[in-house]
């Protein structure tokens, strides 16, 4: 549907934020008011404070975000202040439908509405972050936009794997926020995504930061295919989401100085690459849950201190195994080398992908550490190999191990 101007769209958003059933509405994009913008994205949702209903303003600028409350009497004037603004996408849910507004050139309006099916929703509590990143069973634009989702919110059954690995991702980058002490950094979150693909966890990342946690962020997806950056650039515009960009190119090709370095199911030596780009370009924070190990798996033999293990390499799966087992544990010994805590966790369940370890690497170790270098030293002795790893993290490394 196609209306005149921004008096329509201030309508619709005022009814809609301001009327019974109100979920969240997120204001982004091109800014076409009168007066230059001081902001870049506004967010406005219902949050309980001292058993009251409120609408939370969250106002983003370049460098920081602003949290304001109102109660319902009292937000009819800076929401109007916020469509002033004339942001050319406006996204609002309510408990009854989601309603899209784009603002053209021109300052036409074109208005997108889809009624939604699903129970009413209470207010949030203040600050309270969900258990789910992304919960199912309520219109999801994102999650439709990204084919995880119908349009009233239930998850397709063949993406219900991804949805939960999603999710469970998002829960370890909401720990490692913590750990690493990213949420008052008093600029926006810089995140790298390795080997994107078709950027569902680079999405899922950016609105779960940006909208649910109102922790600003900037994504970055790289990936090596033209065509599955074609259509994430795609995708993200369908989203109207700022600070969200894709990038074709090899790991590691980019001029990037990222906080997080992310990397899902990176085949085969990109894991390396993604922690290489980690560690050169000073990230506090790596996630990255490996996929296939081939490149070790052609080098291992039962041979010198090796011998012994010939039973376990006589057998192809058992063989497959170890090498996924060795390189894995290559890669979490260099971070720490490399000044990283680091460990290995199962981050999903294996129901939902046999690739569910995850080396979770937050900087901030002491560079070099005696020890292990003497274990990286004699796991290499060992096997008799030296894992791409090494090659991947370069010079630096090679001086720290003495290779
Ligand atoms: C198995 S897919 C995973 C995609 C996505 N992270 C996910 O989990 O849905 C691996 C992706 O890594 C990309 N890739 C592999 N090697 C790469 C490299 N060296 N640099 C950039 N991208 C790479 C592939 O093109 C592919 O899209």
């Amino acid at each position: 549907m196609e209306t005149d101007g921004r008096e329509s769209l201030s309508q619709i958003v005022t009814a809609a934020v301001l009327g019974p059933g109100f979920r969240r509405a997120t204001f982004a994009g091109v800014a076409r008011g009168d007066a230059p913008s001081p902001w870049v994205r506004v967010v406005v949702r219902p949050v309980e404070l001292r058993g009251e209903r409120h609408l939370q303003f969250s106002y983003f600028d370049a460098k920081k975000d602003t949290t304001r409350n109102y109660l319902p009497a009292e937000a009819a004037e800076p929401l109007g202040e916020v469509i002033a603004v004339g942001f050319s996408g406006v996204h609002v849910t309510t408990d009854a439908e989601e309603i899209d507004l784009r603002t053209t050139k021109k300052g036409k309006v074109l208005v997108g509405r889809r009624a939604i099916a699903g129970e009413a929703s209470a207010p949030e509590p203040h600050n309270r972050v969900k258990d789910v990143p992304l919960p199912e069973g309520r219109a999801d634009r994102l999650l439709e936009v990204m084919g995880v989702a119908t349009a009233d919110g239930r998850v397709r059954p063949t993406m219900r794997a991804k949805f939960t690995q999603i999710n469970e991702f998002l829960k370890q980058l909401r720990h490692a926020l913590d750990a690493a002490n990213l949420r008052s950094l008093g600029r926006p979150v810089e995140i790298l995504d390795c080997g994107c693909g078709s950027s569902y966890l680079t999405l899922a990342a950016h609105h779960y930061l940006n909208n649910v946690l109102a922790l600003e962020a900037r994504v970055l997806g790289v990936d090596v295919n033209e065509e599955v950056i074609r259509k994430s650039i795609e995708r993200s515009e369908r989203v109207a989401a700022n600070g969200l960009a894709f990038a074709c190119g090899r790991i590691g090709g980019l001029e990037a100085t990222p906080d997080i370095v992310l990397a899902l199911h990176a085949c085969d030596t990109a894991t390396d690459d993604a922690i290489s780009q980690a560690v050169r370009s000073d990230a506090k924070v790596l996630l990255s849950v490996p996929c296939c190990h081939h490149a070790l798996n052609r080098e291992l033999r039962p041979e010198g201190p090796a011998e012994v293990l010939r039973p376990l390499m006589r057998h192809g799966i058992l063989r497959e195994r170890t090498a996924d087992l060795v390189t894995d544990a290559f890669r979490a010994l260099a971070l720490r080398v490399m000044g990283y805590r680091t460990d290995v966790v199962e981050f999903v369940s294996t129901e939902h992908t046999a690739r569910n370890l995850m080396i979770r690497a937050v900087r901030g170790a002491p560079v070099g550490d005696a020890a292990f270098v003497s274990e990286y030293r004699e796991l290499k002795h060992f096997w008799g190999v030296t894992p791409y790893i090494e090659a991947a993290l370069g010079e630096r490394f090679r001086e720290l191990v003495g290779a």
